[in-house]
């Protein structure tokens, strides 16, 4: 494949940054598809771990990255343009929630709503040069199972305030996930195109400040929520936390589907794959290992002094 550049990312409208380089290093920078890169990591992609996987062409192994590159920026996207967006609309309001976030809360999630325009956009952008790169028409992805369950989850309370509760708490699973997952990408530049590690690095960088600014706000909604009149909700709105976490971090069945039925020849059975891939016992310990970082914050806000919540975040394979 040859190597591919275009213009570099839009400038920041906060050029230097709420921390002094926030996304100044790499506004200058182009996009960069080189060819010759490749890693054959189940990091990368869990489908690597399945031996009909492992057993087909290099060239169609190529072309299930290309298709997990799109599956990552696609979800990234609906990450940002959703829960997180949310998350932190609600966190930098001065009237919608019962609770104080404190000015420089606010002010952060403010910043946050920018970076993670920011993100977006950058997310939509990698997609759009990787399919003009590899002439690969765009897999129309279904929404991830996680955008599904924050939905249903928070569309079941009735209560408009823990409606509200749901969406901090879905922000507040992401941001934190997100930071986890960035850091555990291979980022070797002898195996990963330039314009994938320089979109990680930068995202990266935003992320440790976002992660930090969440876990705050989940703590000031969780200790609202203790004093509150719906304190006797807290195991039930705990062990909801338990299904984002799965559903975020869980191999997408749907998303897998739409990427293996592009080599129907290669892999008649879509779901035996799957099938195989969740039960492998790297995408269990990755569920565990990705989540310890979120569940140590819920550790901090005694979440697990109910029994019931411990048992079902240990049945969930999160403990
Ligand atoms: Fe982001
Ligand atoms: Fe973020």
């Amino acid at each position: 494949m040859r190597r591919f550049e275009v213009r570099p990312y839009r400038k920041s409208k906060f050029p230097n940054g709420y921390d002094g380089t926030r996304m100044k290093a790499s506004v200058s920078r182009p996009l960069v598809f080189e060819p010759e890169k490749f890693a054959y990591d189940p990091e990368l992609s869990p489908l690597f771990l399945d031996r009909k996987v492992q057993g087909v062409r290099r060239e169609v192994q190529e072309r299930l990255l290309v298709c997990e590159l799109d599956r990552y920026a696609d979800f990234t996207k609906d990450l940002e343009d959703g829960p997180v967006r949310d998350g932190c609309i609600l966190a930098a309001s001065e009237d919608m929630l019962p609770f104080e976030m404190s000015g420089t809360i606010r002010q952060d999630a403010r910043q946050i709503l920018d970076d993670e325009i920011i993100h977006g956009d950058e997310a939509v952008r990698l997609m759009d040069q990787l399919h003009r790169w590899n002439d690969l028409p765009a897999i129309d992805f279904p929404s991830h199972e996680f955008m599904r369950a924050v939905g249903r989850l928070r569309d079941a309370e009735e209560e408009p305030i823990l409606k509200k509760v749901v969406s901090l708490i879905a922000a507040a699973v992401t941001e934190t996930l997100i930071t986890v997952n960035l850091r555990k990408l291979p980022m070797s530049t002898t195996t990963v195109h330039p314009a994938v590690t320089e979109y990680v690095a930068r995202h990266a960088h935003d992320e440790r400040f976002h992660n930090a600014v969440f876990r705050e706000v989940f703590k000031r909604t969780w200790s609202w929520l203790s004093r509150s009149r719906w304190k006797h909700e807290i195991p039930r709105i705990a062990k909801m936390i338990a299904e984002m976490l799965v559903s975020y971090l869980s191999p997408d069945r749907e998303a897998y589907t739409r990427i293996l039925n592009e080599f129907p020849d290669e892999f008649p059975n879509p779901d035996e794959i799957i099938d195989d891939v969740l039960r492998h016992a790297f995408v269990k310990e990755r569920i565990r290992d990705s989540s310890a970082s979120t569940v140590r914050m819920l550790r901090e806000c005694d979440i697990f002094e109910d029994d019931e919540v411990m048992r079902v975040f240990g049945q969930s394979g999160l403990l």
